[in-house]
């Protein structure tokens, strides 16, 4: 009996404590919900953890990261002023959020972007400024089904200035592919997805260092002759393209096989070395770049050590003549320690 008395009491104390404990949780949360996103040092960059918070809007974040995770949430409006303070930021990660409009100036600050995932968004249109990023590799667009309303409209001015290797525009219902001009560091281009009317190959002639496309699902409406072209040039210059086992048989087929023959037009050689020239270009501003780098760092190395040297005598010479003060001293006859301290003292100043 007396067991059975001790219990519930026992249990309304942990239950007591229990909520307490829950009450509290629950008023942080609601304190710090503007704020709540972690910081973290992951492969050796500082970064803002803001995913899956249901935020409308990008909190005040602390200042040097470089990595910014802010997908799924519920951003709609990317403002002039939104990113303006992050400067630093290398990874901007916006996927799955209800992005719908995006300033022309969202990322101009952001010159050291290197990676932009948007995919998955309601982007109605993409401003010509993402191209120009000086820094820009990797671009994600994906999932924007709204996109190909505006992107032939697009402006974009040739050469584009971001150094784009990966450019995923798939499942964003694009019917012709928009033309970025010479793209000399491209090497994946994602366009599945997709329901393209044509294939240009000029679009891939100019993507000199292109190794992968992914046409998946995309080429479903465009006649099979039309496609020979392209097809040619993929195995010419040897192109990996991913699309579907049952394309891939379309492309074995007789049918196939009896289109008309084509040699490549001058024009497509033209774009292709003018890309490999462009390549050129960049690898020997990016190794001179480099190479100064190395003869500055070199230069101020021995500017150091020579400093260091030069001080390093310094201190031997003023040693050096207190040592030979302390001689003379030593040699006057004194009977007082004292004295000879006070001498010292007096010399040293
Ligand atoms: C290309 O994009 C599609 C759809 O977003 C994706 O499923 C596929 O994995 C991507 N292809 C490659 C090779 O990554
Ligand atoms: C195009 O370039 C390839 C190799 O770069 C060369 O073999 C071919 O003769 C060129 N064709 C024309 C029409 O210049």
């Amino acid at each position: 009996m007396f067991r059975f008395a001790v219990y519930p009491s026992l249990l309304l104390i942990l239950t007591a404590t229990n909520t307490d404990a829950k009450e509290m949780t629950e008023i942080e949360a609601l304190g710090a919900k503007p704020t709540r996103c972690t910081y973290a040092y992951a492969f050796e960059m500082y970064g803002a953890h803001c995913a899956g918070l249901r935020l409308n809007k990008i909190p005040s974040l602390r200042s040097g990261i470089e990595i910014l995770d802010f997908s799924d949430n519920k951003l709609q409006e990317i403002h002039a002023d939104t990113l303006s303070s992050y400067s630093s930021i290398k990874f901007l990660y916006l996927t799955e959020n209800q992005i719908y409009s995006i300033h022309t100036d969202a990322f101009a600050y952001l010159t050291n972007l290197q990676t932009l995932d948007l995919s998955k968004n309601v982007i109605l249109q993409i401003t010509d400024s993402i191209f120009q990023l000086p820094s820009l590799r990797k671009l994600y667009l994906s999932g924007n089904p709204l996109l190909h309303l505006s992107l032939n409209e697009m402006i974009i001015h040739k050469p584009i200035k971001a150094p784009l290797e990966l450019l995923d525009l798939s499942d964003c219902k694009i019917k012709e592919l928009p033309d970025f001009g010479i793209l000399p560091q491209m090497s994946f281009y994602n366009v599945s997805y997709n329901p393209l009317v044509k294939l240009d190959t000029h679009t891939f002639s100019s993507m000199c260092k292109l190794t992968k496309v992914d046409l998946s699902e995309s080429i479903q409406n465009i006649k099979l002759c039309d496609l020979k072209m392209s097809i040619m040039w993929f195995q010419d210059r040897k192109i990996y393209f991913q699309i579907k086992l049952d394309e891939y048989s379309q492309l074995n087929s007789r049918e196939f096989e009896n289109c008309p023959k084509s040699v490549f037009p001058d024009s497509l050689n033209a774009s292709y070395n003018h890309c490999q020239n462009e390549y050129t270009e960049v690898q020997n501003v990016t190794t001179s770049r480099s190479t100064w780098m190395t003869i500055a760092g070199g230069l101020f190395g021995f500017l150091v050590g020579f400093v260091l040297l030069l001080y390093i005598m310094h201190r031997h010479n003023v040693a050096q003549t207190k040592k030979t003060n302390k001689d003379i001293n030593k040699e006057k006859p004194s009977d007082v320690d004292k004295n000879a301290t006070a001498i010292l003292l007096n010399n040293e100043s």
